[in-house]
């Protein structure tokens, strides 16, 4: 087998979907929606998490049939009735969790499902090279004979782009490309879209994140609840109108009211332990949050701030050190004892750590409740009054759900945490670490997991906001503490720190050697 489809290059026409309908149980995902794509021009689709873009483009993939509606492929009217019919028609797509094989390598996870009649015996020599053509003409480099385990996230995602344009795609749809890269990872991908676009290529970029939309799009088309709410030319549209369009409605910018916190709450003290690569991930911590404090923890992922939370909510054991809460000694605890403390914590990995995705909604609810008082009548668990406690929740912190029995998968990002949130808080704890909060979460849920985390500082919790977002930091956090290879690099006060300071110690260097002046002074002369 030959790289055939790349040779012949991209040959996609204009893209038309015309009223697509699309319904699920209890949700019309796709409600009569118009979307058509030029040849070479990036359309970015943007709407917050639930309303409809990924539906919209499995069908345009072939993946979803639509109820109603049409898609014309340069005025023509097709039906895809699998990815291999959307393939042919010269429409590829990136999903937001890639469907690679880990235990295959890079080359035989693109020629797989590839085996024509005319070529009946894999030629993986063949794909290999392919792929370092490919690799070369777009700057997507990987390796062909790597296992994809053994691949970053980031080059995961340049094996779908490879086996896209293999595959001859001259339309590629990538859903949500950014949410699962570093800053740097983000540069990289923009500079590829935009040889594929020079290439000739069309690309569909779904985000909910306005910057990357603006910087990579030249025409958006807004989606709300299953709507078109707009669609033009990216340049003609200000950031204030793709907000307006998304949320249909002003979004206002977190503000906490200035307060003096209570008494300390939470010391951590000496804290070591290990991380996953039997490499020491705490070095050291000495940290100490009060009651109606929110003390923001910064740093370049893979700092320690992954760890430091596992710890705190007991899903991994120091190795030196203590944590003190509310005078008593938590070290050793049980993540049992720990929410039996007043202890509460929203996981980094929600669908990991915080939520069974197969459960239903409400299941959800009592995975760590279930065993409380509150639930049990006798020996048998109260299913009434947890039903109607689960309802309250859902209704209380507005999370978007057809009813408490889909499974918890159907939601999304935004509604999950929302519902996770809503369980954590609903125990009352006094001290919660919150650890990315809002990271893959749309800018309506955002502003609602900001409005009740300022709501419970104001009513005297300790709060650790672990994030990899500074602005969110330094909007929400008391005092900032930025970790790096460990340990803290120095501690700020609320409106004390600049985003430059901050990136210094995110970079290694101590607040005392910044006051110093010693490292400012290097960053004056360009
Ligand atoms: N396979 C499915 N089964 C049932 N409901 C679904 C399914 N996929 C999506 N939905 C629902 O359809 C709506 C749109 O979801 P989706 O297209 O994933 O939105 P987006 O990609 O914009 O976040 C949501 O309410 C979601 O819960
Ligand atoms: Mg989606």
């Amino acid at each position: 087998m030959s790289a055939e489809g790349q040779a012949k290059g991209p040959k996609t026409g204009r893209v038309e979907m015309r009223d697509i309908v699309k319904c699920f149980p209890g949700v019309t995902a796709n409600d009569g929606v118009c979307l058509d794509i030029e040849p070479g021009e990036v359309h970015a689709l943007l709407g917050e998490n639930g309303a409809g873009k990924s539906t919209l483009m499995r069908q345009l993939y072939g993946m979803y049939q639509p109820d109603g509606g049409q898609i014309l492929v340069d005025g023509k009217s097709l039906s895809f009735r699998s990815p291999a019919d959307a393939i042919r028609a010269g429409i590829g797509m990136i999903h937001q969790h890639f469907m690679l094989v880990p235990t295959m390598t890079v080359a035989q996870n693109v020629a797989l499902g590839q085996r024509s009649p005319r070529a009946p015996f894999l030629d993986l020599g063949g794909v290999s090279k392919a792929i370092s053509k490919i690799g070369e003409d777009y700057g997507l480099k990987v390796d062909p004979e790597t296992f994809v385990w053994q691949l970053s996230v980031g080059e995961q995602q340049r094996v779908e782009i490879i086996k896209a344009l293999y595959r001859g795609a001259g339309l590629i749809i990538l859903d949500e490309p950014t949410a699962v890269l570093t800053p740097q990872e983000v540069d990289a991908l923009f500079a590829t879209l935009r040889t594929l676009v020079a290439s000739g290529h069309s690309l569909i970029f779904i985000s909910h994140k306005l910057n990357e939309v603006k910087a990579i799009s030249d025409r958006v088309t807004v989606l709300r609840d299953g709507r078109v709410v707009g669609t033009g030319r990216t340049c003609d549209l200000t950031r204030g109108d793709l907000v307006r369009m998304m949320v249909g409605r002003e979004v206002k910018e977190p503000d906490p009211r200035p307060h003096a916190p209570g008494p300390e709450l939470v010391r951590i003290a000496g804290a070591r332990a290990m991380g996953d690569r039997g490499i020491e991930a705490l070095r050291g911590i000495d940290l100490s949050i009060r009651s109606g404090e929110i003390l923001g923890l910064a740093g370049v992922s893979g700092n320690g701030q992954k760890e430091l939370a596992e710890c705190l909510a007991g899903m991994r054991s120091l190795t030196e050190g203590s944590v003190i809460v509310e005078g008593h000694d938590m070290t050793r605890a049980t993540v049992n004892e720990r929410f039996e403390a007043g202890m509460a914590f929203i996981p980094e990995e929600r669908m990991r750590d915080g939520a069974i995705r197969e459960f239903s909604v409400g299941e959800n609810v009592f995975l760590h409740d279930h065993m409380s008082k509150r639930f049990r009548r006798w020996i048998f668990l109260a299913f009434d009054t947890m039903r109607e406690h689960a309802r309250t929740l859902v209704s209380q912190f507005a999370v978007k759900t057809p009813s408490l029995d889909v499974p918890i998968k159907n939601l999304s990002g935004g509604n999950i945490q929302k519902l996770i949130m809503a369980r954590e808080l609903s125990r009352q704890p006094f001290f919660l670490v919150a650890a990315q909060p809002t990271r893959g979460v749309d800018i309506g849920a955002t502003e609602y997991i900001h409005d009740c985390l300022l709501e419970q500082r104001e009513k005297g919790m300790a709060i650790l906001l672990v994030s990899e977002d500074l602005d969110e930091l330094r909007s929400l956090s008391d005092r900032i503490a930025v970790m790096y290879e460990g340990g803290v690099m120095g501690i700020v006060e609320r409106g004390e720190a600049s985003v430059e300071e901050l990136g210094f110690m995110m970079a290694g260097v101590s607040l005392e050697e910044l006051r110093a002046g010693a490292a400012t002074e290097e960053s004056a002369c360009p």
